[in-house]
Formats: C-alpha cells, structure tokens, sequence
C-alpha cells in the first residue's frame, strides 16, 4: 500500500513473494517498474488510489498486505475505509505490516478534534503504540517496535523515529 518508488516490493519479490504493489503517484510506480526492470523482478505495480484497488480490482485475498509509510499521510477519517480494505484484502492466518510515523519523535501529535479543526496534515500524524493498538484492535499483535537505526551504508533502511509493527489476522 503506497509502495513509492517499489523499495519494498523489490524486496519482497526477490524474497520469493508475487507482489501486487499500488502508489498513488504515477510518477513513483513509473520509476518502480523500472526498477523492477532493471532487477528483473516481477512486480505487478499499480497506479491508482490504494483504497479502490486493494480487495476489488487487484483481487487478493494477500498473505501479506505491507504499509511503509502510506497510513501516517492518511486523515483521520479515511481509517475506517482502510480497516475495511485490510477486512478484505488480508488472507485468513496473513499478516499487516505497518512503518509509521512515532509519537515524540516526528509527525503532528495533534488529535483527531484538531486535525479537522486546522484541516492540515502537517506533513503526517503521529502515532503511539496504544493508538496503533487500538486502531488494529481487531488483528493479534505479533511485534510493535520503534526501528532500528542503521547507517546511511548499510543495504537496510532504518530509521529510529519510526514505528515498526507486525500483526496476524487470525
Ligand atoms: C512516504 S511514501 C512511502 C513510499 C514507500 N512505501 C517507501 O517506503 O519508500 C508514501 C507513499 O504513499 C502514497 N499514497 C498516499 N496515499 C495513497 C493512497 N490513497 N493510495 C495509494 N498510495 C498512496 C504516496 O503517493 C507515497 O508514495
């Protein structure tokens, strides 16, 4: 779900999965399938509002269903269309991974009342551990950590201000 320029689908692809990935922007996806090109990766990337795609025109059900960073830019309200995509979208026994933005580190920590009252994102909201708790409540926690730092050499991206979770639908 909001794959950018396909870092992740790259990933996963080369790690055996088949891999539906969507962006809203046709210029990432563009830039995706050509990396996807270059690799020799096969990964059917998608244009298009993840909400109208996932569990309708791409079908599914997924075993996995992989946010990086799309779900932190979304307002408040637009939560109940993307819990009914994951209802959809996720296999029985599949997983949800989520990366967002941590609260006290990045991102706006205003509440959902003020986020409608200013009517901006200001550049993405702020999560706590017990408000991603409560937001996936319907799925069984496995894992919910910030992510571990890693150096601007190493082949992995990590970033500390960010939450890193992994829940299992049962
Ligand atoms: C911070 S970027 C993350 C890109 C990529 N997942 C990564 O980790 O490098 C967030 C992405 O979500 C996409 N996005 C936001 N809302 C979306 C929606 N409703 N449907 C599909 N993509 C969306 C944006 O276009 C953007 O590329």
């Amino acid at each position: 779900m909001g794959c950018g320029p396909g870092r992740n689908a790259l990933y996963l692809a080369s790690s055996g999965f088949q891999v539906d990935a969507v962006d809203l922007s046709p210029a990432a996806v563009a830039w995706a399938g050509d990396r996807a090109r270059e690799a020799g990766a096969d990964v059917r990337f998608r244009a298009g509002d993840a909400f109208g795609l996932v569990g309708d025109e791409l079908g599914g059900p997924y075993d996995l269903i992989y946010d990086s960073g799309c779900f932190h830019h979304l307002p408040p309200h637009r939560r109940i269309s993307y819990l009914d995509v994951l209802d959809r979208a996720l296999a029985p026994g599949g997983h949800f991974a989520l990366t967002c933005f941590a609260a006290g580190s990045t991102g706006s920590e205003a509440s959902d009342g003020d986020f409608y009252r200013q009517s901006r994102l200001h550049g993405g909201l702020a999560y706590t551990p017990e408000s991603l708790r409560w937001i996936f409540s319907d799925l069984t926690e496995i894992e919910l950590r910030r992510m571990r730092d890693e150096r601007s050499e190493s082949p992995r991206f990590g970033e500390p201000f960010l939450w890193t979770a992994l829940f299992r639908r049962d």
